[in-house]
């Protein structure tokens, strides 16, 4: 359709090589509506006139039914879905009337445009999957305030704390990146329309007008900034690829703990999948591939950087292929989100396990030196007399709490340590998991208390944030709505 500068018809494996057909099926509603606006705005600027308008705007609502069958033939004709609608619209408006929608825009600004609406939809979309899953997480650590269990540093005992605070801990994670979306979501939301293909136009063309009738908050002033800048989709895909980095180390720690030797977990069977020669298999496979897609992430993250890399100032081809990795990131993440509610809404948490190896471990340490300190001692000398404890409990195959006095005795030889024999062993038999977690007074602490404040506080946050994004969507589904029906009265004249 463009080719009138160029000698006969493009090679076909060229224009399989060129087209973006495949991947601009889920632009097509965009390009549509984007294109209505646009060609309101021309009449009411008296570009085009109201029998032209009407014209257009009815193939344009055509193009709506375009099926699956005929977008495939149309992959086979066409560079991308720009070229597809417009040779749609003049071959039912008629060159007259249709030749004139593309008056004052290129696929430039329009393909910016494009991708600009379909984010800012996968921003609402990935938003409500993260507060779905923030809710589970919620529903869960209600239900586990006093599971206790040990926590982790190195991957080895570190201190004792609750199930819960393991779950608060990835909600707070994945409200930063409800945060970050939101950010983006404010850059995103900007109209490149009318900044043609790179320096403006000579015709009288509304930028703001459009803007408006799309639901976009501005428009993207600088005509070049307009059409070649992409930094709004390494900020979506980075943002995207931090939360699926987010659900990689839950699934990470969810398989560990559902192993046999920690059974702190389970995986529901229906999450879960076999193998075809061992009968006992029961395979976390969902979350091994969950863990291998955020891996996927930093591939299309680092590919998408690539591509704006030294790129020239301006339009250039490469951007095209930005296009699937933006779609890629989006599916990647989305599904993820919506797996990982169904795992944390299902996971059988086996308390048990749990409080038997807090019961067993070292990591109640830190708490027993913190007693001595209570009582006036320097913390280093406490650190070093628990150490000595544990050191000699660990030698005699002893809890600490399995030490006699005479165990005491002979671990705290050291003068350093004369007389607090009997003080250990009263605070030893004072102490317990529960106990340790009782005592925990800081802020953001595994203490059941602070747990409740934590869950009821993150509750409030989450309808906060819900209100906010249904707000946000109803706002711009108004003003869709609005658009569609001055497009159906446009059309019955
Ligand atoms: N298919 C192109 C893309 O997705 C559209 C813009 C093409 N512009 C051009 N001048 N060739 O980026």
């Amino acid at each position: 359709m463009y080719r009138s500068r160029l000698k006969g018809r493009l090679d076909e494996h060229v224009l399989a090589y060129l087209s973006s057909m495949d991947e601009d099926s889920s632009l097509l509603h965009y390009d549509i509506v984007g294109s209505e606006a646009h060609s309101i705005m021309l009449y009411e600027q008296g570009l085009i006139s109201r029998d032209e308008l009407s014209r257009i705007l009815s193939a344009l609502e055509d193009a709506k039914q375009i099926s699956p069958e005929e977008l495939k033939v149309m992959r086979e004709r066409y560079e991308d879905v720009h070229e597809a609608v417009e040779t749609y619209v003049i071959e039912r408006a008629g060159m007259d009337a249709g030749g004139k929608m593309h008056t004052a825009r290129s696929r430039n600004d329009q393909v910016a445009l494009d991708l600009r609406m379909k984010i800012r939809d996968d921003i609402t979309s990935i938003e409500s999957a993260i507060l779905d899953l923030i809710d589970v997480l919620l529903l869960r650590a209600e239900e586990c305030v006093d599971a206790v269990m040990p926590m982790y540093t190195h991957l080895q005992h570190a201190q004792l704390g609750s199930f819960s605070h393991y779950l608060l801990a990835y909600a707070d994670m994945l409200f930063r990146d409800i945060e970050r979306l939101e950010s983006c979501y404010a850059r995103v939301n900007l109209s490149p329309l009318g900044a043609s293909a790179i320096g403006g136009t000579s015709l009288p063309v509304d930028r703001e007008r459009v803007a408006s009738l799309l639901g976009f908050d501005s428009i993207v002033e600088n005509s070049i900034d307009a059409t070649s800048s992409r930094d709004f989709i390494l900020e979506f895909c980075s943002s995207l690829c931090i939360t699926m980095l987010d659900l990689s180390r839950m699934a990470e720690d969810i398989m560990l703990w559902s192993s046999t030797e920690f059974n702190y977990v389970e995986l529901p069977d229906e999450l879960t999948s076999t193998s075809s020669v061992m009968p006992q298999k029961k395979n976390p496979c969902p979350l091994e591939l969950m863990r291998a897609r955020a891996s996927t992430m930093l591939g299309v993250l680092a590919a998408a950087m690539g591509i704006v890399r030294a790129l020239p100032s301006g339009y250039s081809r490469d951007l095209q292929e930005g296009k699937r990795l933006v779609f890629d990131a989006f599916r990647i993440t989305y599904e993820s989100l919506i797996i990982m509610k169904q795992i944390v809404s299902g996971l059988i948490v086996k308390r048990k396990s749990m409080l038997d190896a807090a019961e067993r471990s070292y990591a109640i340490a830190l708490d027993v030196a913190e007693q001595l300190v209570q009582r006036g001692m320097a913390f280093r000398v406490a650190h070093r007399l628990v150490g000595a404890l544990v050191a000699y409990a660990h030698a005699h195959n002893k809890g600490l709490k399995e030490l006699s006095m005479e165990d005491l005795n002979s671990a705290l030889h050291e003068p350093l340590y004369r007389d607090t024999a009997e003080l250990i062993a009263s605070i030893l038999s004072s102490v317990s998991p529960e106990v340790s977690l009782s005592r925990r007074s800081s802020k953001g602490s595994p203490n059941p208390r602070e747990q409740e404040r934590m869950i009821h506080a993150r509750k409030e946050r989450s309808k906060g944030y819900r209100g906010m994004v249904s707000t946000r969507e109803e706002r711009l589904e108004h003003t869709l709505a609005s658009l569609q029906d001055m497009v159906k009265s446009l059309v019955m004249r």
